[in-house]
């Protein structure tokens, strides 16, 4: 029997990780959807609120796709097709490195009716969860939001003019290109800029480091930081209460804490 309902995708932002850190609306997408496609860095326990769905993971794990881009852009004019509404949900905000508007142009198309629903992103969520003030006056009159990865596998050449900025800098994807990162620091500001990493941030899985351009590739190693991992860097990391007591619980007969004159 064909569906009779209207072809329609939704694109929701599931928000950092934290299940309570989704959208009401996008909680109400979710019981409404007959189909959500959704991706490896979405909570699965948000995954209860879709009651009549059928789910499909469509993500990345073990470092392998379950299916390419092309094939989810055809997968969502399919099932739209079939079953009505389609939820596309996607970790943190769908249009914040998240191909969200790439989907919707190629919907688009095929004649399916288009919706989105914002999340939080990783790069706002991720560093207010510990703390971090992007912006604080006196210190920071902006933040860059970055891709340490870009489509050519590079770091983006945004990271070269970020770091001669005294902007607070956030780079998503980069933890492959961090020694890259950090010798750009070296060469254009001081040794001692403070820099937080924080990987599976909101979650119950989540762990930091803080420190310097010139401890942080050993305080990640030590600590086993890797991905999905935010990195922010700048003079804000430091004037953070919730990170000064980490700084004392974790190191406080380190050279990090010394650097950062805190009190
Ligand atoms: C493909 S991007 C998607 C970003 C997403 N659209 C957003 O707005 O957060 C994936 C990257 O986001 C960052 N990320 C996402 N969730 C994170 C989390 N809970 N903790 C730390 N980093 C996270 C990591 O840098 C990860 O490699």
């Amino acid at each position: 029997m064909r569906n009779s309902k209207i072809p329609k995708l939704t694109i929701v932002g599931a928000g950092p990780g934290d299940a309570e850190l989704i959208t009401l609306k996008a909680i109400k997408a979710l019981e409404n959807a007959d189909v959500v496609l959704y991706d490896a860095l979405v909570n699965e326990e948000l995954l209860q609120y879709a009651v009549k769905a059928e789910i499909v993971f469509v993500g990345k794990r073990l470092g392998c796709h379950a299916y390419t881009q092309d094939q989810i852009n055809e997968l969502i004019v399919s099932m739209a097709n079939r079953f009505g509404h389609v939820v596309r949900l996607k970790g943190g905000d769908p249009f914040v490195f998240g191909r969200g508007s790439e989907e919707i142009e190629y919907v688009e198309k095929f004649g399916v009716e288009t919706a989105v629903v914002p999340g939080i992103s990783s790069a706002l969520g991720v560093p207010a969860s510990v703390g971090i003030s992007l912006t604080q006056r006196q210190v920071a009159e902006s933040f860059w939001v970055i891709t340490g990865t870009t489509s050519n596998h590079e770091l983006s050449k945004d990271v070269y003019l970020a770091s001669k900025s005294a902007a607070t800098v956030v780079i998503l994807m980069g933890m492959h290109k961090l020694e890259e990162i950090i010798s750009i620091y070296k060469e254009n500001r001081t040794d001692d800029l403070p820099i937080a990493i924080i990987q599976n941030g909101t979650k119950n899985t989540e762990q930091k480091v803080v420190g310097t351009i010139r401890s942080i590739t050993k305080l990640v190693a030590e600590n086993k930081i890797s991905s999905p991992a935010i990195i922010v860097i700048g003079e804000v990391v430091k004037n953070t209460s919730k990170l000064t007591s980490y700084f004392q619980e974790h190191f406080e007969d380190e050279f990090i804490f010394q650097n950062l004159n805190l009190e």
